[in-house]
């Protein structure tokens, strides 16, 4: 049994008692209950044999881990997937089942089973799950096809499942019994694999719109009929950090909220009895119109709940040689600062060692942690708006920085191994001033302890 005090133990971010995990799978809400799915190789700290892991919430913050819910079979490890509840029996399993949508990975047996996607199902709320009889309910259709994610689309009162192909190609298929599906159409995101999330969400002018995202943050906003998706918007990037990978979106909510988590692809954890961290649960919402519309993402407000201590600071005046620096013993904060363009090239901001820096110059925002593997590949430093100022918020964990800019509009998700450090958080700018204002920090209480 894991005590969660572990020298590298994520404190407010979900990770599993022991062993590896990686994409968030099945995220749904069901009578008041958050579950969170995950990949999960329940026998080493290594990605290998896939289960399904289990955990639930009532806050998206505080999770219990129950028993794991699929497990390998002769068709094949479960890989990534979604689910829903099925208010109106449409699958025939029973009113209000919870219904989880795998990939089945195949296997070399002879002959070898290829990958295909499956069915199982929940009749008691989440407690224990039946796979279907007449699996697979997709059939092989090529290469490594995978990570069925299902959708209910109002528009032609069908369900609708996004499946990811082969190198940069998805498609869609849609049912009304979620068992038969037809493919509708094929899409491509550029530069994007795996995990596609689709699903619907209402823009600044209250009109609805769909966004269709794959694993690497790459995503298309545009119009759905049912039929056919359109895009709208040219390929984005809803995450800059090196560290955000698969993420999905949780299903039913309460108040049409629109709740996603991510993998922290790429976080070390040296010699601990775990493997990998999720994301902190984020809130999207949908900024500007047509092709201009795009992404923004917000920490859910459950976080203030985790709040203790609280530092202010009205404002800090920066300059080379008088750093500003913050001393606290936690290791878990939630910051918030606004900074001006002043004479400064930048601000540079060591937090627990970790350089993150806000270039003035070049209209960049940069870090490169140590302790860090870059599973998604080197992205571009982050761009940071050609505005007079910046509001910056920046979680930070155990082994991990979130940084949010502009209430969400801009962010980036990192995972360090901490070095030396005498203040948590310091200020600096090697050349001219640099103006904080309303800084305020929270220590934050560990969601294991409580
Ligand atoms: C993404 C992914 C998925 C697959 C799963 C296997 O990280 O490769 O495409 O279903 O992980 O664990």
């Amino acid at each position: 049994m894991s005590s969660y005090s572990e020298l590298h133990r994520p404190q407010f971010h979900f990770s599993a008692k022991k062993n590896w995990i990686n994409d968030p799978n099945g995220l749904v809400y069901h009578d008041g209950i958050w579950h969170l799915f995950f990949q999960h190789n329940t026998e080493a700290p290594t990605w290998g044999p896939m289960w399904w892991g289990h955990a639930v919430s009532n806050d998206l913050l505080h999770w219990r881990q129950l028993d794991h819910a699929l497990h390998p079979d002769e068709m094949g490890s479960m890989f990534s997937g979604s689910a829903v509840i099925d208010h109106h029996n449409a699958a025939g399993f029973g009113k209000d089942a919870m219904l989880l949508f795998y990939t089945a990975a195949g296997n070399h047996a002879t002959p070898p089973r290829p990958f295909v996607q499956c069915l199982a199902f929940s009749v008691d709320g989440g407690q224990t799950f039946t796979k279907y009889k007449h699996n697979p309910i997709v059939d092989w259709m090529q290469a490594d096809n995978r990570d069925p994610k299902v959708v209910w689309d109002d528009t032609s009162q069908k369900w609708v499942m996004a499946l990811y192909l082969e190198d940069e190609r998805y498609c869609l298929l849609s049912s009304s019994d979620l068992k038969e599906w037809s493919r509708i159409q094929d899409i491509v995101l550029p530069g994007t694999y795996e995990c596609p999330d689709f699903f619907p969400l209402v823009d600044e002018d209250g009109v609805n719109r769909w966004v269709f995202s794959g694993a690497g943050s790459g995503y298309l906003i545009g119009q759905f009929d049912g039929n056919k998706f359109v895009a709208e918007t040219e390929l984005q990037h809803y995450d800059g950090g090196p560290n955000n990978y698969a993420a999905q979106t949780w299903s039913n909510t309460p108040d049409g909220r629109r709740i996603q988590i991510s993998w922290m692809a790429g976080g070390l954890y040296p010699e601990m009895p775990f493997n990998q961290q999720l994301s902190i649960p984020v809130e999207l919402t949908l900024l500007g119109t047509g092709s201009d519309a795009r992404l923004a993402r917000r920490p859910v407000p459950e976080l203030s709940a985790l709040y203790c201590k609280k530092i202010e600071v009205d404002q800090k005046v920066i300059a080379n040689g008088s750093p500003f620096s913050v001393k606290t013993d936690s290791k878990l904060l939630d910051i918030s600062f606004k900074i001006a363009r002043n004479t400064s090239k930048g601000l540079y901001l060591l937090i627990r060692g970790q350089y993150l820096a806000f270039d003035w110059a070049e209209n960049t925002m940069t870090m490169t942690p140590s302790g860090t593997v870059k599973m998604v590949g080197d992205k571009p430093p982050v761009r940071i708006p050609d505005a007079p100022s910046l509001i910056v918020r920046i979680l930070v964990d155990v082994t991990s920085v979130e940084v949010f800019l502009n209430e969400g509009e801009i962010s980036a998700s990192y995972c360090f191994l901490p070095g030396g450090y005498e203040s948590a958080i310091e200020m600096h700018t090697y050349s001219g001033q640099q103006v904080v204002e309303n800084f305020e920090m929270h220590e934050l209480k560990s969601v294991w302890t409580e």
